[in-house]
């Protein structure tokens, strides 16, 4: 591991020397769980590999799992091997393996704490760490309570205000499972940590495709001025997954695809593709823009949710050459579950940039591939000119933001065929990361983990936002309990939804996009 370095990386080139990596300590509560495994030790790996850690660093498994600090090392080292983006270097791993530490406890254990601050404090002076530490709470949330009221009684939280050394608390979503709930979840963590020290992860908001999505509305002159109902027609916001619920049913049966990536994913991309221009940079201001979208989402009375939002589950159905059960039949699954895995719905954005603009919105498991995008659809130029044939209009322009797999964004345009008839024919301007800064891009927990250890919240959900979101999403929820359904409308796995969801659209003439 190397210092820091802004200038080596451009990870690190648009921020001021305040937002560096400090020194600390990572305690990874659930260190010892899948996504301690899949995500964020191979992402520790890889910002190690870019130089981008801080020397004076460590990590601390922290779980009810009995373990050494050996068999600690070779459970990441074999979560690196399988699930980082890069492969293993020998060399760089020693050094790394030599930050990571174990400690056994039970989260509702005082004295597992209190062990967990003495391991903290021996480790800490070989590394020249002065005792800031960053808790990462990668566990079930009905945990959440206990863990951070264990922390503050065991005097791990440092005070508010002061600077060094800091404690910040990352906190995994699902942020409750309803407005009152989360609402208490937020409750909890403010009894014990400061707004400020708070961390509530969205990794949707750490995809550099995600961010690029400021870049391009307010790094360049050309997209602003069209940015408003005068010119957008409609906007399709698509996250399709090919997987099925897989082996999370445990948790998907008490979700549905609503609560899993409508309320959080989803309607974060919303607002950032819709917010309004902040005026800096800064993590508040950034964050107060999200927030005034979310509270301009036309409320959905009860009455009207039929009529706007469609759920469905997958049946049976054909992927890849192979059958592929249907959600009832996946294991974990209860025979006749009423768990959406799918959802599509329309939704208005009442201020005057977006007055009348229809946002539809498609989120769904068990679909043909794993593709997620924005797409802005321009109005029709007038129908005069080359647009003058009503049977077969002109294909309007539509700005695609893709973001996974293949990140980029096309353009489509229309241009006149080469030869004597006046024929304009549909093109796309086509920008791919790949093809331009050819290494793959960091991931999203990459970016996340380095904006904690800077202290930089901006990719964070504030408390007011989760609140926001929840508030939208609570009457579609409320409207699919009181109706008691015990049947929803299926889509084979392997197809792009229902019939229902066709018909939502095409209720307004349009489609969804072929993808
Ligand atoms: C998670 C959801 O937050 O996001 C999962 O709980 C979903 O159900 C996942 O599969 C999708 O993330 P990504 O980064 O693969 O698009």
């Amino acid at each position: 591991m190397t210092e820091t370095n802004a200038d080596a990386n451009p990870l690190m080139t648009d921020r001021s020397e305040e937002f560096f990596p400090q020194a600390c300590t990572i305690v990874i509560f659930g260190g010892a769980g899948d996504l301690s495994k899949r995500k964020l030790i191979p992402a520790l790996y890889n910002l190690a590999l870019d130089g981008l850690l801080p020397t004076q660093f460590a990590v601390i498994g922290f779980a009810i799992d009995a373990m050494s600090d050996e068999a600690f090392r070779e459970f990441a080292r074999d979560g690196i091997e399988r699930f980082s983006r890069r492969q293993l270097d020998e060399e760089e791993w020693r050094e790394f393996s030599e930050h990571l530490f174990y400690r056994q406890g039970d989260f509702g254990d005082a004295a597992a704490y209190a062990a967990l601050k003495a391991r903290a404090e021996e480790i800490e002076p070989h590394f020249g760490i002065g005792g800031s530490r960053i808790f990462y709470l990668a566990i079930p949330p009905s945990f959440i309570e206990t863990c951070v009221f264990g922390l503050r009684e065991a005097g791990l939280v440092a005070p508010a205000d002061q600077d060094l050394p800091f404690t910040r608390l990352i906190v995994e979503k699902p942020i409750g499972r309803d407005l009152e709930s989360a609402r208490g979840v937020n409750r909890a963590l403010q009894a014990c940590f400061a707004e400020h020290q708070l961390y509530r992860i969205d990794h949707y908001l750490g995809k550099e495709t995600v961010q690029n999505i400021l870049a391009m509305r307010f790094g360049n002159a050309i997209f602003e001025p069209l940015w408003n109902s005068k010119h957008i027609d409609h906007v399709q916001i698509t996250v399709a997954e090919a997987e099925g619920v897989g082996t999370r049913a445990g948790y998907f049966e008490t979700a549905g695809a609503l609560r899993d990536m409508v309320q959080n994913h989803i309607l974060q991309l919303l607002s950032l593709v819709a917010m309004e221009p902040p005026w800096s940079m800064r993590a508040d201001v950034i964050r107060d823009r999200r927030l005034d979208l979310l509270q301009c989402l036309r409320p959905m009375r009860r009455h009207e949710v039929d009529q706007h939002v469609v759920r469905a589950q997958y049946a049976s159905g054909f992927f890849l050459g192979k059958n592929a059960p249907g959600y009832r039949r996946e294991e974990g699954v209860a025979s006749d579950s009423t768990t959406e895995t799918f959802v599509a719905l329309r939704l208005f954005i009442d201020n005057w940039r977006w007055a009348g603009v229809p946002i539809y919105i498609r989120t769904g498991k068990a679909m043909p591939k794993r593709v997620s995008e924005v797409a802005v659809q321009f109005k029709a130029v007038p129908h005069m000119l080359f647009n003058t044939d009503t049977d077969h209009p002109l294909e309007p322009n539509v700005l695609a933001l893709r973001i996974q797999p293949d990140e980029g964004l096309a353009l489509r345009i229309g241009t006149k065929l080469p030869g004597p008839k006046v024929k304009i024919y549909p093109v796309k301007m086509d920008f791919r990361y790949g093809s331009t800064f050819g290494d793959q891009s960091p991931e999203a927990y990459e970016r996340l983990l380095l904006d904690v250890m800077a202290g930089d919240a901006t990719l964070f959900m504030r408390d007011d936002a989760v609140e926001a979101s929840w508030q939208w999403i609570q009457p579609i929820l409320d409207a699919w309990a009181s109706s008691g359904e015990r049947w929803l409308p299926e889509y084979p796995a392997g197809s792009w939804g229902p019939i229902e969801a066709d018909r939502l659209i095409h209720a307004d003439g349009y489609d969804w996009r072929r993808l």
